[in-house]
């Protein structure tokens, strides 16, 4: 089991409580941190072993009672009572030594577990549609996903990202009909995403005029789905370029999958699918459709084949999870899929628990909130939707003038510029708690002293260059006791909690647990950066700094990397 300074400490305290007679139950009510660090590092609150809580007094004296059983150990130096509080404080010297050291062992693999040692988390996510550009909807779904990988692999899982790409369905039964009578190829080849987009938008407008459209574009999906030759070659070239485009969007962010499995892999897998379903008991035919019913479970049912005998999202996301599960054997399987599609994998979840697949309870769906311009929702139908390269570009360009404003002379300011314009986006997403909904204002996340991407990057680049000041070897032969300010205390606390925020991110699915840590490093870290001279004339002092300061450098690039963020040496 993994074990950290600070998860050694807590569970000093809790042993000396236990000792005491305390039960594991009150244990873990009780023990929490007091809000200033002058009250000490852990406290107990004696109100919650009462059975008759209103009495302030008897809290005190219980306080006061069960103290006198408490006796100091290793680390916990000093108890003392505060009303209904007992507060236990930590040896400073002892918990730095013990924090530090584990930072310079393990270096990048400090916030490492290996609670998933040997077992498999499949993360389906970014997941676009093809022919319809990758809009900040599927951004978000990309940059959650792959952090969260990072925080599973973190926590020692395997972990398989799938990009379950939107490759089929009636859409290309429209796009087919607008590309017969309004595409022309040499455009499409020019500008595939823009044009499919340009293809699809133009259908739904004529479609308003004159309803047989749609007839046409069913016909034209179901001849896709009977494997017609060209209904076939159009569907394959639309996928063909407009996966190669969304590549490259990956390719900028740094974001890889191991597989590229989307929706229309399952085709063959969905006859299959259906009869398993048909003799669990589970589909019924419903006026010419086949559905699950789950009006029992207060949902609406899920749809498996359409009256005209299309297949549906839903069959497919079926066969795609058993397929997945007999090819990964996950332990879980995480989808990061926007919120609007809440009820909807409630629905597949339950369909795949009631066919008895015990499996079924490790299936997780992680929603997000949109994504705000300040002009509201976007829609791809309407067309009033940005263009994801754009929004690079222009990150990119915005932060390459702030570069040349700050520090003209810096060496590859274009990729550094690209490293941190990316960073500031990727950032902005996932400081956001996942389930609201992001604001995206360039003045905001670009602002290199605001709580922002570019504000870590700068402040990782800052330490790394007062290491390259400080010119020596850092290392942990070091007088600790010369770290015994307030504020390196601090930075220590933080830098001992690392671990548990990788672990609570991920447990919760919120990457933002690991933004907000970060930005409370930095500030702390700032802090005592303009405070203190980190290098001067007294040796001993310099070299404790370096390597405090290695410690926070250390943290913060691991935290950038979790966050799919990259790490500048220089800004
Ligand atoms: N392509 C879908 C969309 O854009 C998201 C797919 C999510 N993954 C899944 N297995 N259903 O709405």
């Amino acid at each position: 089991m993994t074990q950290y300074a600070e998860k050694i400490v807590r569970e000093e305290v809790a042993r000396i409580l236990k000792n005491a007679g305390l039960n594991p139950v009150e244990l873990k009510a009780g023990l929490g941190t007091p809000p200033s660090p002058e009250l000490g590092d852990y406290s107990f609150n004696c109100v919650l072993l009462l059975r008759d809580r209103r009495s302030p007094e008897a809290a005190a004296a219980k306080a006061k009672d069960l103290a006198k059983r408490l006796k100091p150990k290793k680390y916990v130096t000093k108890i003392e009572v505060s009303g209904p509080y007992i507060n236990f404080f930590i040896d400073k010297a002892k918990f730095s030594a013990l924090v530090l050291r584990e930072i310079w062992t393990q270096a990048d693999s400090y916030g490492n577990w290996d609670l998933g040692a040997g077992k498999t988390v499949v993360v389906d996510f970014s997941s676009p549609n093809i022919a319809k550009p990758f809009g900040v909807g599927h951004l978000r779904s990309t940059v959650i996903g792959n952090s969260i990988c990072k925080l599973y692999e973190s926590l020692g899982y395997t972990c398989i990202g799938i990009n379950h790409l939107g490759d089929w369905g009636t859409q290309f039964g429209k796009l087919i009909v607008a590309y017969r009578k309004w595409g022309k190829e040499k455009q499409l080849k020019a500008k595939p995403v823009q044009q499919l987009y340009d293809l699809y938008v133009k259908f739904h407008a004529e479609a308003q005029k004159d309803k047989s459209l749609e007839e046409e574009a069913r016909d034209w999906f179901r001849r896709l789905e009977d494997g017609e030759q060209e209904a076939t070659r159009l569907w394959r070239w639309f996928r063909d370029i407009s996966l190669k485009e969304f590549r490259r969007i990956y390719d900028i962010l740094n974001i890889h999958f191991d597989s590229y499995a989307g929706e229309s892999f399952y085709n063959s897998m969905l006859p299959e699918t259906i009869t398993k379903l048909k003799t669990a008991g589970l589909a019924q035919e419903s006026q010419g459709a086949l559905i699950v019913d789950l009006e029992r479970f207060g949902m609406s049912p899920c749809l498996l084949r359409k009256t005209d005998g299309s297949t549906l999202y839903a069959t497919r996301d079926i066969a795609a999870v058993i397929y997945r599960f007999n090819t990964y054997g996950f332990d879980k399987m995480i989808y990061v899929v926007g919120a609007d599609q809440k009820l909807y994998f409630r629905q597949i979840f339950k369909v795949l628990e009631l066919v008895g697949y015990p499996w079924a309870n490790d299936l997780v769906h992680v929603p997000f909130g949109l994504v705000r311009f300040g002009t509201g929702r976007m829609s791809t139908r309407k067309g009033n939707v940005i263009f994801l390269e754009e929004v690079f570009q222009k990150a990119v360009d915005l932060t390459e003038k702030i570069i040349e404003e700050k520090n003209p002379d810096l060496e590859d300011k274009h990729e550094i510029a690209t490293q941190v314009g990316i960073g500031a986006i990727v950032f902005n997403d996932l400081s956001t708690k996942r389930m609201k909904d992001v604001d995206f204002s360039w003045d905001r996340m670009l602002n290199f002293n605001g709580q922002t991407g570019p504000y870590v990057q700068y402040t990782y680049a800052r330490f790394s260059s007062v290491l390259r000041k400080y010119g020596r070897q850092v290392d942990d032969n070091v007088n600790l006791s010369l770290l015994n300010s307030d504020m390196e205390t601090e930075i220590v606390r933080l830098l001992s909690r690392f671990p548990e925020a990788v672990k609570h991110a991920a447990d919760e699915y919120e990457p933002s647990v690991v933004t907000i840590y970060l930005l409370d490093l930095c500030e702390a870290s700032n802090r005592f950066y303009n405070h203190f001279r980190v290098l001067s004339e007294d040796l001993e002092t310099s070299k404790a700094r370096a390597l405090l300061v290695w410690c926070i450098r250390t943290v913060l690039g691991k935290g950038l990397r979790l966050l799919g963020m990259e790490t500048p040496k220089r800004m």
